[in-house]
């Protein structure tokens, strides 16, 4: 009898700490899904910026400006996201931004595929979309980290030449941001 009381006893302390331990990691986890998400709503803030938008249209025109209106001589996407045979987007935008005539620069110049379009999207679908590997260019996290913190067409956005407003966060607060989102589960909702 005896016997079968300290095993009760032994079962009823095992399931206590067990729903203790258990209760530690559902908190830990949900406590980075939280960090994660409020990571990606602080990247959001650039995402969306014009910087970012005006080269991940959803048809086929760039944008500029601030105010993102169509960008200027019908220039269009074309086949290779490079422009159409009389309108190469190289023909105009040079390796680096062109102090004269203001016309923004940065190596290898061009729009975002039509499967990076971010344009219309709700801030879930762009999340969604920018980890989706079929649409984001076979871009694990990883690579997906490394493309937002060091891409040469992402950096342009924090020296976009005169007259063009820079994104919400600085360069560094943008890193930091999708750093701390990709450690803690790369959440979007
Ligand atoms: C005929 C010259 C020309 C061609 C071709 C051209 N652009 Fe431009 N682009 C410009 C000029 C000039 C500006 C600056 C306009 C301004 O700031 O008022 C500009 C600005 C931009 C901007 C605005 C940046 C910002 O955030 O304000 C984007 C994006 C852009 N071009 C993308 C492209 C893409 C992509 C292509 C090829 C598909 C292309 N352009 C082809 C002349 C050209
Ligand atoms: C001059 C045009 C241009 C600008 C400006 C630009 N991008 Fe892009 N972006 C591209 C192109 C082109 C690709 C595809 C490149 C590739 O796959 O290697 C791309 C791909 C991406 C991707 C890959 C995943 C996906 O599904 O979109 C991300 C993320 C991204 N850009 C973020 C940004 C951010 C953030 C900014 C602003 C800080 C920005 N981009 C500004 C042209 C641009």
């Amino acid at each position: 009898m005896k016997k079968i009381y300290s095993i009760a006893f032994l079962v009823i302390v095992s399931i206590i700490l067990i729903s203790i331990s258990s209760f530690q990691i559902q908190n830990e986890s949900s406590l980075k899904k939280e960090k994660s998400l409020a990571s990606f709503k602080q990247m959001l803030t650039v995402i969306k910026h014009p910087r970012c938008m005006n080269c991940h249209p959803s048809d086929d025109s760039p944008r500029q400006g601030d105010d993102r209106h169509v960008h200027l001589f019908n220039v269009q996407r074309g086949n290779d996201n490079e422009g159409l045979a009389a309108m190469r987007c190289n023909a105009c935008h040079q390796k680096t931004n062109n102090p004269y005539s203001n016309v923004p620069g940065a190596p290898k110049w061009h729009l975002a595929p039509i499967g990076m379009a971010w344009q219309g999207l709700t801030d879930e679908q762009i999340g969604e979309s920018i980890l989706n590997e079929k649409t984001n260019g076979g871009k694990n996290l990883e690579e997906l980290v490394h493309h937002m913190t060091e891409d040469t067409l992402v950096l342009w956005a924090w020296n976009p030449g005169k007259g063009r407003a820079l994104p919400p966060l600085n360069q560094a607060q943008f890193a930091k941001a999708v750093k701390d989102w990709a450690e803690n589960g790369a959440v979007v909702k």
